[in-house]
């Protein structure tokens, strides 16, 4: 196929499943994306799309479907914290990705220092984020977190997520 010097048609889309079948290739840890909503509750959901974007400022980005109730509690506290699970994290990962109404009662957890978003115990790093933007993109909305703290444990090996399952580094 030869490539036109000005692409002005719309070419079709590949199907949903190779989409899938390429972008689970791509091994990833897990995060727990947390927030506060308007009651003061922590809020939080499963997100293995995470990425860094910017050193200067530092920007991270953690995409989330449009149906996450978490989004709009975000939006509304603009503020979050990214909590990257270590090992052993595979059930929390598992509570938090399903719509169980008492998942903080279930998990160890604090407020964090820097933006007072939800910390989790059991973790390799956190990062802790003022709301920068949210960028609609598809079904999907790109939050751009301005990182105002976090850390990380040297110590720990983190929990990997490859073609729809867990996996361990070592
Ligand atoms: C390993 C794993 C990774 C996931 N990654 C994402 C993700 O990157 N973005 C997303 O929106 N949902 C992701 N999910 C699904 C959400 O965690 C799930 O839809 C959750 O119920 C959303 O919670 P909420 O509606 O309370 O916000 C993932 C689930 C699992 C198990």
């Amino acid at each position: 196929m030869t490539v036109p010097e000005t692409a002005t048609e719309r070419l079709p889309s590949v199907d949903p499943q190779t989409f899938r079948k390429v972008m689970g290739s791509f091994a990833s840890g897990v995060t727990i994306v947390t927030t506060c909503d308007a009651e003061g509750r922590p809020r939080g959901f499963t997100c293995s799309a995470f990425c860094s974007v910017s050193a200067d400022p530092p920007l991270l980005t953690s995409g989330v479907s449009s149906h996450s109730s978490t989004l709009r509690a975000i939006r509304e506290c603009g503020r979050f914290a990214v909590n990257v699970l270590d090992s052993r994290g595979r059930e929390v990962s598992q509570l938090f990705a399903s719509r169980a109404v008492d998942k903080f009662a279930r998990v160890r957890w604090r407020p964090g220092e820097a933006s007072g978003m939800p910390l989790l115990h059991n973790t390799v790093a956190h990062a802790e984020c003022e709301l920068h933007e949210a960028v609609p993109a598809g079904d999907h909305t790109l939050l751009l977190g301005r990182v105002i703290g976090g850390g990380a444990e040297q110590d720990r090996l983190p929990l990997a997520y490859w073609r729809g399952g867990y996996a361990r580094l070592l």
